[in-house]
């Protein structure tokens, strides 16, 4: 069965720069309303999707020029909010929907980490993923006081931290949880293990700081696809998330993983690839959407993002040169993909500004909801990919249109759940039915 995912940010955009200015969108005046987001999880719920997936960063893009006033000027994830309590208010609308986020490994302690992750966990009743991101953005690390850790340094030093977490999580015996009303006692602390770390990033000495979760630790996202960034996620990750702009690269990529899971003794990877869906009633009113979209958008705002998820200020580039691979401290996954164009044609720094600016990266997959869905379908048995994390060019709309729409299509072709097959995230995502 194909999983799907709803990718959003608590910012007034996704991956479509400039998308809260389409009359349509209502993303500005939801940011700040529990009820937006409540009712967006009720209609991803009513379309059976696996859950919502939120990309996140603390201290935005500041490569462009060396600062930050573009961003801030077009909105290009500034700002960007803290997105676990919007996920408490989803959870709290819901049964069944997962509830992904994203948390830093650089932002905070790992104790602290399970400590959120294991009670959002524990509130929803197994329903929390985890993407572990380390902090690719230079902003992040300036907006937290100290310089970017090198890229291969900052995967060291999450192993060690989500050491930690496994600890955390694996402290609290099943059986441990007494309840005894009458002879007063919660919990036996002979099977409740006291965590001692030492190491050479973290210290720390504690009990659990959660009682455990149905899940016990929640499912680990992890999207870092450099070298590097595959064996971390081949060591903890349950699924892992990519955005792969040309087909080519997808295919490729997969196999990648693949031969990385076999190596590390599992079975295989399971992969969800970004998408950006764009529908219309008819592919005329699709494609004009589409265009809509990425007229809209300022050069100057794709260069923004672009330069800051790639870690290399374009304004120092000339943009109609062919782009080629640069050293970089931040996502070496994401420029090696844009250079992949499955081609001998080079993208040039201006056609990858345009492609970040209109989507990050993620493919657009245009066209009435029976293409929609068999683009989906195609792409999903081509590269053997678990499914999709879909972005919506506007919201809510193109989130209630997906759902009413393409989902009944690929519920028909038997390719998508009519039923959440359990309760808790993992028992759906990770179910081989
Ligand atoms: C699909 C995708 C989504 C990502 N989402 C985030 C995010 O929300 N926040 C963040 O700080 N980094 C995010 N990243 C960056 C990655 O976590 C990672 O740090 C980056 O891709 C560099 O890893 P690599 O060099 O191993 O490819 C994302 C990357 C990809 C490919």
């Amino acid at each position: 069965m194909m999983h799907l995912f709803s990718f959003l940010t608590h910012s007034p955009i996704n991956h479509a720069n400039l998308s809260w200015a389409d009359p349509r969108d209502e993303r500005l005046e939801g940011m700040k309303s529990f009820k937006y987001w409540q009712d967006l999880a009720r209609t991803l719920e009513r379309g059976k999707f696996d859950g919502v997936f939120f990309a996140d960063t603390m201290g935005g893009f500041d490569q462009y020029k060396q600062r930050t006033d573009e961003a801030v000027k077009y909105g290009v994830w500034w700002p960007i909010h803290d997105p676990a309590p919007v996920l408490a208010a989803m959870g709290a609308a819901t049964s069944h929907l997962g509830l992904g986020f994203t948390l830093s490994t650089t932002a905070v302690h790992p104790y602290q980490a399970v400590r959120t992750i294991s009670t959002l966990d524990y509130l929803t009743g197994g329903r929390v993923a985890w993407n572990i991101v380390t902090g690719a953005s230079r902003g992040e690390h300036r907006a937290l006081g100290h310089e970017q850790m090198d890229h291969d340094e900052r995967y060291d030093r999450a192993d060690e931290f989500l050491e930690i977490c496994e600890a955390y999580w694996s402290g609290v015996d099943p059986t441990a949880i007494l309840a005894d009303r009458k002879n007063l006692i919660l919990a036996d602390p002979e099977k409740v293990s006291r965590v001692e770390h030492n190491g050479k990033y973290f210290r720390t000495s504690a009990v659990p700081p959660t009682f455990p979760s149905p899940q016990g630790r929640p499912v680990i996202f992890q999207a870092g696809s450099s070298g590097r960034g595959q064996s971390f996620a081949m060591k903890h990750a349950d699924v892992v998330f990519a955005v792969q702009p040309h087909a080519q690269g997808a295919k490729k990529l997969m196999g990648d993983l693949n031969a990385a899971a076999r190596a590390a003794g599992r079975d295989g990877c399971n992969v969800l690839f970004g998408v950006q869906v764009i529908l219309g009633g008819t592919e005329e009113e699709a494609r004009r959407n589409q265009k809509e979209l990425v007229e809209r958008i300022p050069l100057e705002a794709a260069l923004s993002r672009v330069s800051g998820v790639m870690g290399i200020d374009f304004d120092t580039l000339d943009l109609d040169k062919p782009l080629e691979q640069m050293d970089t401290q931040a996502a070496r996954g994401l420029m090696a993909a844009a250079l992949a164009t499955g081609s001998s044609a080079q993208i040039t720094g201006r056609e990858a500004a345009l492609l970040w600016g209109a989507s990050a990266g993620n493919p657009q997959i245009v066209g009435t909801p029976e293409q929609v869905a068999d683009k989906l379908e195609a792409y999903w048995r081509d590269t053997g990919c678990s499914g999709f994390n879909i972005t919506p060019s506007i919201t809510p709309s193109g989130i209630e249109d997906f759902v009413d729409h393409v989902v009944p299509i690929l519920q028909e072709r038997k390719v998508f759940r009519r039923e959440y097959e359990g309760n808790t995230l993992r028992e759906n995502l990770l179910s081989k039915a």
